[in-house]
Protein backbone atom coordinates (compact mmCIF):
# COMPACT_ATOMS: atom_id res chain seq x y z
CA UNK A 1 0.00 0.00 0.00
CA UNK A 2 1.26 3.32 -1.00
CA UNK A 3 1.83 5.89 1.96
CA UNK A 4 -0.21 8.59 2.28
CA UNK A 5 2.40 10.92 1.19
CA UNK A 6 2.32 8.97 -1.97
CA UNK A 7 -1.17 9.24 -3.07
CA UNK A 8 -0.83 12.27 -4.87
CA UNK A 9 2.77 11.56 -5.93
CA UNK A 10 4.29 10.95 -9.62
CA UNK A 11 2.90 7.43 -11.37
CA UNK A 12 5.26 8.17 -14.11
CA UNK A 13 8.56 9.97 -13.97
CA UNK A 14 10.81 10.78 -17.10
CA UNK A 15 14.56 11.47 -16.44
CA UNK A 16 16.91 12.98 -18.81
CA UNK A 17 20.35 11.86 -17.25
CA UNK A 18 22.13 14.50 -18.40
CA UNK A 19 26.30 15.98 -16.88
CA UNK A 20 28.16 12.80 -17.46
CA UNK A 21 30.90 14.44 -19.59
CA UNK A 22 31.14 17.40 -16.93
CA UNK A 23 31.32 14.87 -14.81
CA UNK A 24 34.07 12.86 -16.10
CA UNK A 25 36.10 16.41 -17.30
CA UNK A 26 35.91 18.02 -14.12
CA UNK A 27 38.31 14.84 -12.78
CA UNK A 28 40.36 15.08 -15.80
CA UNK A 29 38.87 11.64 -17.59
CA UNK A 30 38.07 10.94 -20.73
CA UNK A 31 34.12 11.48 -21.49
CA UNK A 32 33.18 7.84 -20.97
CA UNK A 33 34.50 7.67 -17.70
CA UNK A 34 31.49 9.57 -17.22
CA UNK A 35 29.10 7.29 -18.50
CA UNK A 36 30.38 4.59 -17.07
CA UNK A 37 29.71 6.02 -13.89
CA UNK A 38 26.13 7.43 -14.66
CA UNK A 39 25.13 4.08 -16.15
CA UNK A 40 26.04 2.61 -12.38
CA UNK A 41 23.82 5.10 -10.66
CA UNK A 42 20.84 3.99 -12.58
CA UNK A 43 20.09 1.09 -10.56
CA UNK A 44 19.40 2.82 -7.25
CA UNK A 45 17.19 4.87 -8.96
CA UNK A 46 15.43 2.09 -10.32
CA UNK A 47 15.37 0.33 -7.22
CA UNK A 48 13.67 2.98 -4.87
CA UNK A 49 10.70 3.59 -7.36
CA UNK A 50 8.32 1.06 -5.90
CA UNK A 51 8.86 2.55 -2.49
CA UNK A 52 7.84 6.28 -3.85
CA UNK A 53 5.08 4.97 -5.37
CA UNK A 54 6.71 5.27 -8.71
CA UNK A 55 5.54 2.87 -10.95
CA UNK A 56 6.84 3.93 -14.46
CA UNK A 57 9.99 5.21 -15.17
CA UNK A 58 11.62 6.23 -18.30
CA UNK A 59 15.13 7.08 -18.92
CA UNK A 60 17.05 9.03 -21.95
CA UNK A 61 20.24 7.25 -22.75
CA UNK A 62 20.47 8.58 -26.31
CA UNK A 63 19.14 10.99 -28.36
CA UNK A 64 18.86 11.18 -32.35
CA UNK A 65 20.95 13.87 -32.05
CA UNK A 66 23.91 12.04 -30.00
CA UNK A 67 24.96 10.85 -32.78
CA UNK A 68 26.85 14.36 -33.93
CA UNK A 69 29.29 13.27 -31.25
CA UNK A 70 32.39 11.71 -32.09
CA UNK A 71 33.02 8.07 -33.18
CA UNK A 72 34.62 7.21 -29.86
CA UNK A 73 31.83 8.19 -27.84
CA UNK A 74 29.26 6.96 -29.49
CA UNK A 75 30.82 3.42 -30.08
CA UNK A 76 31.81 3.70 -26.47
CA UNK A 77 28.15 4.35 -25.16
CA UNK A 78 26.84 1.72 -27.62
CA UNK A 79 29.11 -0.88 -26.13
CA UNK A 80 28.42 0.78 -22.94
CA UNK A 81 24.57 -0.33 -23.54
CA UNK A 82 25.30 -3.80 -24.30
CA UNK A 83 27.42 -4.68 -21.42
CA UNK A 84 24.55 -2.94 -19.69
CA UNK A 85 21.87 -4.89 -20.92
CA UNK A 86 24.00 -8.72 -20.40
CA UNK A 87 25.29 -7.70 -17.01
CA UNK A 88 22.11 -5.90 -15.58
CA UNK A 89 19.21 -8.44 -17.60
CA UNK A 90 18.73 -11.16 -14.42
CA UNK A 91 18.87 -8.53 -11.75
CA UNK A 92 15.82 -6.38 -13.31
CA UNK A 93 14.20 -9.55 -13.97
CA UNK A 94 13.97 -10.83 -10.59
CA UNK A 95 13.53 -7.42 -9.19
CA UNK A 96 10.35 -7.94 -11.00
CA UNK A 97 11.18 -4.70 -13.23
CA UNK A 98 9.32 -4.65 -16.77
CA UNK A 99 11.70 -3.03 -19.33
CA UNK A 100 10.84 -1.21 -22.75
CA UNK A 101 12.63 0.57 -25.47
CA UNK A 102 11.34 3.56 -27.04
CA UNK A 103 13.37 5.06 -30.22
CA UNK A 104 14.23 3.77 -33.23
CA UNK A 105 16.30 1.17 -33.64
CA UNK A 106 16.95 0.93 -37.69
CA UNK A 107 20.07 2.53 -36.98
CA UNK A 108 21.10 0.45 -33.76
CA UNK A 109 23.54 -2.21 -34.50
CA UNK A 110 21.81 -5.97 -34.76
CA UNK A 111 23.56 -7.48 -31.46
CA UNK A 112 22.10 -4.43 -29.48
CA UNK A 113 18.83 -4.81 -31.46
CA UNK A 114 18.60 -8.19 -30.07
CA UNK A 115 19.51 -7.76 -26.64
CA UNK A 116 16.71 -5.23 -26.00
CA UNK A 117 14.36 -7.94 -27.73
CA UNK A 118 15.39 -10.40 -25.43
CA UNK A 119 14.99 -8.15 -22.21
CA UNK A 120 11.79 -7.07 -23.32
CA UNK A 121 10.78 -10.81 -23.81
CA UNK A 122 12.46 -11.41 -20.74
CA UNK A 123 10.62 -9.18 -18.25
CA UNK A 124 7.28 -9.08 -20.53
CA UNK A 125 5.36 -10.37 -17.35
CA UNK A 126 6.90 -8.40 -14.83
CA UNK A 127 4.79 -5.50 -13.05
CA UNK A 128 6.27 -3.55 -9.76
CA UNK A 129 8.09 -1.20 -12.00
CA UNK A 130 7.96 -0.53 -15.63
CA UNK A 131 11.41 0.62 -16.90
CA UNK A 132 11.46 2.25 -20.18
CA UNK A 133 14.77 3.31 -21.68
CA UNK A 134 14.80 5.66 -24.60
CA UNK A 135 18.16 4.44 -26.87
CA UNK A 136 18.06 6.48 -30.17
CA UNK A 137 15.30 8.11 -29.61
CA UNK A 138 13.32 12.26 -30.31
CA UNK A 139 10.58 13.57 -29.75
CA UNK A 140 10.49 14.98 -33.26
CA UNK A 141 11.84 11.44 -35.11
CA UNK A 142 8.92 9.32 -32.87
CA UNK A 143 5.56 11.78 -33.88
CA UNK A 144 7.47 11.63 -37.86
CA UNK A 145 7.58 8.00 -37.73
CA UNK A 146 4.16 7.63 -35.81
CA UNK A 147 2.56 10.12 -39.14
CA UNK A 148 4.30 8.13 -41.52
CA UNK A 149 2.76 4.73 -40.40
CA UNK A 150 -0.61 6.16 -39.20
CA UNK A 151 -0.68 7.53 -43.42
CA UNK A 152 0.30 4.11 -44.37
CA UNK A 153 -3.19 3.11 -42.66
CA UNK A 154 -4.84 5.91 -44.38
CA UNK A 155 -3.85 4.96 -47.75
CA UNK A 156 -4.04 1.03 -47.55
CA UNK A 157 -7.53 1.78 -46.71
CA UNK A 158 -7.78 0.48 -43.11
CA UNK A 159 -8.53 3.72 -41.65
CA UNK A 160 -10.28 6.90 -43.00
CA UNK A 161 -8.46 10.51 -42.62
CA UNK A 162 -11.51 11.27 -40.88
CA UNK A 163 -10.48 9.02 -37.87
CA UNK A 164 -7.38 10.93 -37.20
CA UNK A 165 -7.38 12.05 -33.92
CA UNK A 166 -4.73 12.80 -31.02
CA UNK A 167 -5.76 9.66 -29.36
CA UNK A 168 -5.53 7.84 -32.70
CA UNK A 169 -1.84 9.48 -33.06
CA UNK A 170 -0.84 8.50 -30.10
CA UNK A 171 -1.35 4.46 -31.05
CA UNK A 172 1.49 4.83 -32.94
CA UNK A 173 3.73 6.48 -30.85
CA UNK A 174 6.69 4.26 -29.12
CA UNK A 175 5.15 4.82 -26.11
CA UNK A 176 1.18 3.99 -26.87
CA UNK A 177 1.25 1.48 -23.87
CA UNK A 178 2.87 3.88 -21.26
CA UNK A 179 0.78 6.71 -19.75
CA UNK A 180 2.05 10.20 -19.75
CA UNK A 181 4.86 11.29 -17.60
CA UNK A 182 3.82 13.14 -14.93
CA UNK A 183 7.35 14.40 -13.78
CA UNK A 184 10.23 15.06 -16.27
CA UNK A 185 13.59 15.58 -14.40
CA UNK A 186 16.50 16.88 -16.20
CA UNK A 187 20.10 16.83 -14.55
CA UNK A 188 23.34 18.82 -14.77
CA UNK A 189 21.89 22.81 -15.03
CA UNK A 190 20.27 22.71 -17.95
CA UNK A 191 17.03 23.60 -18.52
CA UNK A 192 16.04 22.27 -21.85
CA UNK A 193 13.97 19.31 -23.16
CA UNK A 194 16.72 18.55 -25.82
CA UNK A 195 13.69 16.51 -27.95
CA UNK A 196 12.34 14.24 -24.88
CA UNK A 197 9.02 12.86 -25.43
CA UNK A 198 7.52 16.14 -26.84
CA UNK A 199 3.87 15.11 -27.51
CA UNK A 200 3.53 12.59 -23.92
CA UNK A 201 5.00 15.86 -21.65
CA UNK A 202 2.32 18.08 -23.07
CA UNK A 203 1.26 18.67 -19.09
CA UNK A 204 4.52 17.04 -17.56
CA UNK A 205 5.75 19.10 -14.45
CA UNK A 206 9.37 19.80 -14.91
CA UNK A 207 12.27 19.89 -12.46
CA UNK A 208 15.34 20.92 -13.08
CA UNK A 209 18.44 20.03 -11.19
CA UNK A 210 22.30 21.34 -10.86
CA UNK A 211 23.57 18.24 -10.07
CA UNK A 212 25.47 16.10 -12.73
CA UNK A 213 23.91 12.17 -13.50
CA UNK A 214 26.39 10.37 -12.49
CA UNK A 215 25.96 12.07 -8.53
CA UNK A 216 22.21 12.39 -9.00
CA UNK A 217 21.56 9.93 -5.45
CA UNK A 218 18.36 7.62 -4.33
CA UNK A 219 17.86 10.46 -1.69
CA UNK A 220 17.68 13.33 -4.04
CA UNK A 221 15.59 11.35 -6.25
CA UNK A 222 13.49 11.10 -3.22
CA UNK A 223 13.37 14.68 -2.91
CA UNK A 224 12.60 15.79 -6.33
CA UNK A 225 9.74 13.12 -6.69
CA UNK A 226 8.58 14.45 -3.38
CA UNK A 227 7.90 18.31 -4.32
CA UNK A 228 5.62 16.88 -6.89
CA UNK A 229 2.43 15.82 -4.68
CA UNK A 230 2.96 20.31 -3.46
CA UNK A 231 2.52 21.37 -7.40
CA UNK A 232 -0.83 22.55 -8.36
CA UNK A 233 -1.71 20.59 -11.81
CA UNK A 234 -5.16 22.18 -13.40
CA UNK A 235 -4.47 20.90 -16.88
CA UNK A 236 -5.86 23.99 -18.76
CA UNK A 237 -8.89 24.29 -16.14
CA UNK A 238 -9.44 26.33 -12.94
CA UNK A 239 -9.77 25.01 -9.38
CA UNK A 240 -13.41 24.85 -8.19
CA UNK A 241 -12.15 26.99 -5.65
CA UNK A 242 -11.27 29.75 -7.22
CA UNK A 243 -14.10 29.77 -9.70
CA UNK A 244 -15.73 33.54 -9.16
C1 LIG B 1 24.30 12.72 -20.87
O1 LIG B 1 25.52 13.25 -20.50
C2 LIG B 1 24.43 11.36 -21.49
C3 LIG B 1 24.22 11.31 -22.95
C4 LIG B 1 23.80 12.31 -23.69
C5 LIG B 1 24.51 10.06 -23.60
P1 LIG B 1 26.37 14.17 -21.50
O2 LIG B 1 27.31 13.31 -22.24
O3 LIG B 1 25.46 14.99 -22.35
O4 LIG B 1 27.14 15.07 -20.48
P2 LIG B 1 27.47 16.62 -20.63
O5 LIG B 1 26.18 17.33 -20.86
O6 LIG B 1 28.39 16.76 -21.81
O7 LIG B 1 28.12 16.98 -19.35
C1 LIG C 1 20.01 14.94 -23.82
O1 LIG C 1 21.25 15.41 -23.41
C2 LIG C 1 20.11 13.51 -24.24
C3 LIG C 1 20.35 12.53 -23.20
C4 LIG C 1 20.43 12.78 -21.92
C5 LIG C 1 20.48 11.17 -23.64
P1 LIG C 1 22.23 16.18 -24.39
O2 LIG C 1 23.43 16.50 -23.60
O3 LIG C 1 22.43 15.41 -25.63
O4 LIG C 1 21.41 17.50 -24.75
P2 LIG C 1 21.92 18.93 -25.22
O5 LIG C 1 22.81 18.71 -26.39
O6 LIG C 1 22.65 19.54 -24.07
O7 LIG C 1 20.67 19.68 -25.56
MG1 LIG D 1 24.65 16.81 -22.12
Amino acid sequence: MAKDSQKNGPRHVAIIMDGNGRWAQMRGRPRLFGHHAGAKRVREIVESCPELGVKYLTIFAFSTENWKRTQTEVAGLMKLFKRYIQREARDLFEAGVRVRFIGDRVKLADDLVDLMDHLELLTEKNDKCHLTVAINYGGRDEVTRAAKRLAYEVEQGRLSYKDVDAETLAKFLDTHVLPDPDLVIRTSGEARISNFLLWQSAYAEYEFVDTLWPDFTRAEFARVVGNFSGRDRRFGAVREADVN
